[in-house]
């Protein structure tokens, strides 16, 4: 019988975890400091195996995590769906330079500080958008934010200027903050709520897994002040 390969998604389940589905590639990465001390960066830590479907714990209660493990149903957090469904561009401030616009919506941030360094993202574009370098500097910060919070488009062209992901899952830890962070999911895999209503399309997309977003199913950065660990 020949196996029926399921789209990529990441369905919401009413209390209960994330179901992912379509064998997304899952790893697990660090938010790190470089050898300056101050540039933050992405490291792979480890790849999970391959799974045509798996479902990862958005309660922060499993001892098997990233993985839900049934601690849901005994955990105390809230976990029903609070985010806005209006699309990214409604919500966004606008930060314009010479050649570029920032997108910000702050209610996304996940608190993974890639946009503070070299005088932040925002005063790059706002101030120094004659410096290609600078540019340069903050298009990297942008496209570092895990939750997408913050996209760059080019001005003459009208196109985000996006990183070229394939559909993957990135299950962060901040060595920084000395915590645990959210579910990164990039390359545009749709995620569904509960109740079938599918989330706006985007190719960064932070999910809470700590249980203690205001946002959920995404990260506002909560597990930083909940001082969030794997149980594990
Ligand atoms: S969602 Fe199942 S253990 Fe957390």
């Amino acid at each position: 019988m020949s196996s029926v390969k399921e789209e990529k998604k990441i369905k919401v389940i009413k209390n209960g975890p994330y179901m992912v589905t379509g064998n997304v590639p899952l790893a697990k990465e660090m938010i790190t400091e470089d050898e300056k001390r101050y540039l933050l960066k992405w490291e792979k830590v480890s790849d999970y195996p391959e799974q045509e479907t798996h479902s990862l714990c958005r309660c922060g209660e499993s001892k098997n995590a990233p993985f839900c493990d049934g601690a849901h149903k005994r955990a105390a957090c809230n976990m029903a769906e609070t985010a806005e469904k209006a699309t990214f561009q409604s919500k966004a401030e606008k930060v314009e330079g010479d050649d570029i616009i920032l997108f910000d919506v702050p209610d996304l941030c996940a608190s993974g500080h890639f946009c503070t360094r070299a005088g932040g993202a925002w005063d790059l574009v706002r101030e120094r958008s004659d410096d290609p370098e600078k540019i340069r500097i903050a298009i990297k910060e942008a496209s570092d934010c895990p939750s997408g919070r913050l996209v760059m488009m080019d001005k003459k062209t009208g196109q985000e200027i996006e990183p070229d992901f394939e559909p993957s899952i990135s299950i962060a830890q901040d060595e920084v903050a000395g915590v645990s962070g959210p579910i990164c999911v990039r390359g545009r895999i749709q995620i569904e709520g509960s109740d079938g209503t599918l989330y706006e399309l985007r190719n960064r997309v932070a999910l809470c897994r700590c249980g203690q977003s205001n946002s959920k199913p995404f990260c506002d950065g909560s597990h930083v002040a909940y001082k969030f660990h794997d149980k594990q």
